[in-house]
């Protein structure tokens, strides 16, 4: 057998078992079961009967993958290392009526299982086809199976003629106007006075960057940016997952935070975003509050390591955070690293989540497991 052919067999064989990897290599190529890159940007995981489900964006080449083409991939795990394609969860379509034609844009979609109805329900970031970020929406779609298929069911700005439970239009601070953007001293008032939210107030709310939590009680929260991307809305579901109740508050008002992605421990919930410079990192925040509802206090920035690692999370932008499996107090961070150049390049940068001091703490590891 020539070198050649030894080559060849060693490296189908390794794209085609089962257990190749029993560890993470944050921000390297990482194959599936069939030795194609994963696939599953922007997204999260859903852990049910034993297995974690990944779902995210399925990107094609180039900067035409920087919208929907395909839909929502999803892949199962058993270790986390291992990731087996289960192919896509929620396709776009080819009819131009369907609010989910090809070329619209979706991003960081999560599933969520309701027990009580027996459905996977999962919602995403939606923005309409030709119109940019400008519609600012959140799509749903439901599923019998985990794996899927899911249904599309509507798209929506939450929370129409409804105030934050953390705002009062009666005694809200009103009087500035128009500070020069977002250097202006001012611009903090002028966006916690509710300049977005009031403009928003009968149409619904925007939602941009997202993501879903479920509290050990069964109460969902659809955590995202809102007011032009300015203030976090955390936002309850009602019990089917399926609505928003009308219970919602804003948390870091005029803070531009992007990214959301929340988990609780030792009964306190720990939040770590980003800013906002569309596909290019910048330095990750964290925030805590002693419920999903707030009052939310900023922690700082989480990551510890170089100037150049700390200021760009790592060359990554959260999107998930996973309690590790069987461990106390242990946490993965699940982050992207862009490429909008050929969106279907991105890959993913998981690192654990330690704590010092209450703190949450992220250092740089070239490879490790859990
Ligand atoms: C940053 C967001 O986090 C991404 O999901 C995406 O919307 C890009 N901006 C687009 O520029």
């Amino acid at each position: 057998m020539s070198r050649y052919s030894i080559f060849v067999i060693a490296f189908f064989s390794f794209f085609s078992c089962n257990k190749c990897y029993q560890s993470f290599t944050p921000g390297q190529l990482w194959f599936d079961n069939n030795g194609v890159h994963i696939n599953a940007h922007g997204g999260g995981i859903l852990e049910f009967n034993g297995a974690y489900y990944w779902f995210g964006e399925h990107k094609i080449e180039g900067d035409a993958g920087n919208k929907a083409q395909i839909g929502v991939h999803c892949y199962s795990s058993t270790d986390l290392y291992n990731w087996k394609d289960e192919g896509i969860a929620l396709s776009v379509v080819d009819d131009s009526t369907s609010l989910i034609v090809k070329g619209c844009i979706i991003e960081r979609p999560k599933v969520i299982y309701n027990a009580s109805t027996n459905k996977f329900v999962m919602w995403f970031h939606h923005e309409l086809k030709g119109k940019g970020y400008s519609a600012a929406m959140t799509g749903l779609a439901i599923g019998d199976k985990v794996t899927g298929p899911y249904r599309y069911v509507k798209s929506v700005n939450p929370n129409a003629g409804v105030w934050p439970q953390n705002y009062n239009p009666q005694t809200a601070d009103t009087s500035i106007v128009n500070p020069y953007k977002r250097k202006d001293p001012q611009w903090r008032e002028y966006v916690e006075g509710g300049v977005y939210l009031r403009r928003d107030f009968n149409k619904g709310q925007m939602a941009r960057d997202m993501t879903l939590f479920v509290d050990d009680d069964g109460t969902a929260y659809h955590i995202h940016s809102s007011e032009n991307n300015q203030t976090l809305h955390v936002a309850q579901l009602t019990d089917d997952y399926l609505d928003f109740s009308g219970k919602y508050s804003r948390v870091l008002s005029g803070e531009s935070n992007e990214a959301p992605a929340i988990f609780k421990r030792k009964g306190q919930y720990y939040m770590i975003s980003s800013g906002c410079t569309g596909w290019s990192p910048n330095p990750a925040r964290s925030a805590v509050a002693p419920h999903p509802l707030g009052p939310w206090k900023a922690l700082g920035n989480p990551c510890k390591g170089s100037e150049e690692q700390v200021s760009t999370t790592f060359h990554s932008q959260s999107t998930y955070v996973l309690p590790v499996p069987g461990k106390e107090d242990a946490f993965i961070y699940m982050g992207d690293r862009w490429m909008p150049e050929n969106a279907i390049d991105g890959s993913y940068v998981w690192l654990p989540i330690e704590f010092e001091d209450d703190q949450p703490v992220m250092n740089w590891q070239d490879e490790w497991s859990y």
